[in-house]
């Protein structure tokens, strides 16, 4: 046994590095990490005190710069394991470090030099960036890990969402969230799927998407998901459900009654509801992505009509967006105020902003341009707002629909419901467009703008951790935690709070990170929630 200081010294990470002398550069390019593990503490420090004085550059902390990893007593399926769970938080593209028995540590010190490393030296399972990933790593929940937005298989996990799809289209559930989350666990992965025996083990990998990335490895293309493709059903389900207002429930009646087109459903005024005529009198503008310049300009305006609405209040962009994403369906918005209660009711106003700032004086039009009437996004030409004489060109405001609903929340009918219940708008805005941007083939007379469509969600600040989270996805992201959360902990977790149903007590939160930490999980930054 070693003597208690000595023992600290090398064992803690930083200790040695920041008592002895820095490691020595006597082999340049190569740099030594010991792992402890099966080692023992006692032995590591030993060794390394003799490797340094002979010369070899060794770390305490596995960091970047580490070429040589060694081992005692580490079979290669463990090593290969141990080097997965490092690659998963190691930035992508850097070299990972050779992994190594012992032997080669040992002749080399034997040798007062590092030995070529032989294949009898390596601890990898042979071809170890394609050889299969032992799966241990890999939580089952995807609130456990990482989720970057660029992934490595992205093939494989287009054909598994379509089949996810189209089972929600058929009202299967329980098949869409397998398909999901067999997707998600791919998107996790450090490295591209090109062998079969890469999925050995992995969580919610069962029959079915196995074979499914068997035939995308073994021929390029799977016939069930050519089939789901091409098939009339999934075609316009997905056509019907894209339309704003339009869920499976509804676009499945439209199909079994023999509708097919969007010309079909615009002959049937009489079937829509007014939120999907509105969306279907905008739908190439909503079927187009909403891109970041957008994100950018509308965050401006709903920035400006809430802080006119009530001073002082927050505007935090949520959804894809937050996540990194560089395109959207929607642009999701949390609004709230540092005071409790404040917030309540703010929606109607900011919205009556929106519509007036083009119309009423004095009202401040987004702050870079403050002053300047809306229409010089399109004219080019600053007016101040209200000038005598100026006519907006957008008489009509940027709000082009509205579905308003108060907060529920404490409202005993409501507690059934699987939505939250803050106060929200649903709307479609008219984003005046800058000079030049073409955003139609046969673009409409000046001015230009186009339908987007944003979700406003006003939360009291006690619930606002919650909210953001809960808001900012993604989907599947959201139910993990959630299940995690019940099945795991026994503790309840929405949009609202986190409740223990035993104490009967709710969690008091001031930041996403507590909610993690209350749940004992890792903290995981929006950037990494895009399962
Ligand atoms: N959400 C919610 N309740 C709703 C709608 C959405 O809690 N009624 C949450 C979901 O957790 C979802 C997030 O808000 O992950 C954002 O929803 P959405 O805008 O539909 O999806 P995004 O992830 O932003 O993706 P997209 O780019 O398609 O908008
Ligand atoms: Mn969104
Ligand atoms: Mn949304």
């Amino acid at each position: 046994m070693l003597p208690k200081r000595r023992r600290m010294r090398v064992g803690s990470p930083g200790g040695a590095t920041a008592s002895s002398a820095p490691p020595s550069t006597r082999f340049p390019g190569i740099a030594i990490y010991l792992v402890e593990r099966r080692m023992g503490r006692s032995r590591r420090a030993f060794l390394t005190r003799l490797a340094r004085s002979k010369g070899f550059c060794v770390l305490d902390a596995c960091s970047s710069e580490v070429t040589h990893i060694v081992m005692e007593q580490t079979s290669a399926e463990e090593a290969v394991c141990w080097q997965e769970r490092r690659a998963v938080a190691a930035p992508l593209g850097c070299t990972p470090a050779a992994l190594l028995d012992v032997s080669w540590f040992t002749e080399s010190l034997e040798a007062g030099q590092p030995v070529p490393v032989e294949c009898r030296h390596r601890l990898e399972v042979a071809e170890p960036r394609q050889g299969p990933p032992s799966p241990a790593w890999m939580p089952a929940y995807a609130c456990q890990r990482p989720t970057p937005l660029i992934h490595h298989n992205i093939s494989l996990t287009e054909a598994l969402e379509t089949l996810a799809e189209a089972a929600g289209f058929e009202g299967s559930e329980g098949r869409c969230l397998t398909f999901h989350r067999a997707a998600s666990v791919l998107r996790a992965l450090p490295r591209p799927v090109i062998a079969l025996s890469q999925l050995r083990g992995l969580p919610h990998f069962g029959e079915h998407s196995s074979r499914v990335v068997q035939e995308l490895l073994e021929h390029g293309v799977c016939e069930e998901v050519e089939r789901v493709r091409r098939s009339e059903r999934y075609q316009t389900m997905k056509l019907f459900t894209q339309i704003f207002g339009v869920g499976v429930r509804t676009a499945d009646r439209w199909y079994q009654e023999g509708l097919r087109t969007l010309d079909d459903l615009r002959e049937q005024p009489q079937r829509l509801t007014q939120q999907q005529k509105v969306g279907l009198q905008h739908h190439r503008d909503l079927s187009s992505p909403v891109l970041r310049p957008d994100v950018e300009a509308l965050r401006q305006l709903v920035e400006a009509a809430v802080e006119q609405a009530l001073p002082g209040a927050t505007v935090t962009l949520t959804g894809g967006f937050r996540r990194g994403k560089l395109q959207g369906h929607d642009v999701d918005f949390l609004i709230t105020h540092p005071e409790e209660g404040q917030e309540a009711g703010l929606l109607p106003r900011a919205m009556r902003c929106l519509q007036d700032q083009v119309r009423a004086s004095p009202l401040s039009f987004p702050r870079v341009t403050a002053g300047w009437c809306c229409c010089h996004l399109v004219s080019g030409s600053p007016v101040p707002c209200g000038s005598p004489g100026h006519t907006c060109l957008f008489p009509q405001g940027l709000v082009l629909y509205d579905q308003y609903q108060q907060s529920h929340y404490g409202d005993p009918a409501w507690q059934s419901h699987t939505m939250d219940a803050f106060e929200r708008s649903f709307c479609i805005f008219r984003l005046p467009q800058p000079p030049g941007a073409s955003v139609r083939e046969a673009p409409r007379p000046c001015p230009a703008w186009k339908a987007v469509r944003v979700d406003l969600v006003v939360a009291p600040v006690s619930q606002f951790p919650f909210a953001l989270l809960g808001w900012t996805g993604s989907k599947l992201f959201q139910r993990e935690l959630r299940r995690f959360s019940r099945k795991e902990k026994g503790l309840w977790l929405n949009s609202h709070g986190l409740f223990d149903p035993e104490q009967k007590t709710f969690f008091q939160v001031a930041s996403e990170e507590d909610i993690f930490r209350h749940l004992g999980l890792e903290y995981l930054p929006p950037e990494q929630r895009n399962a």
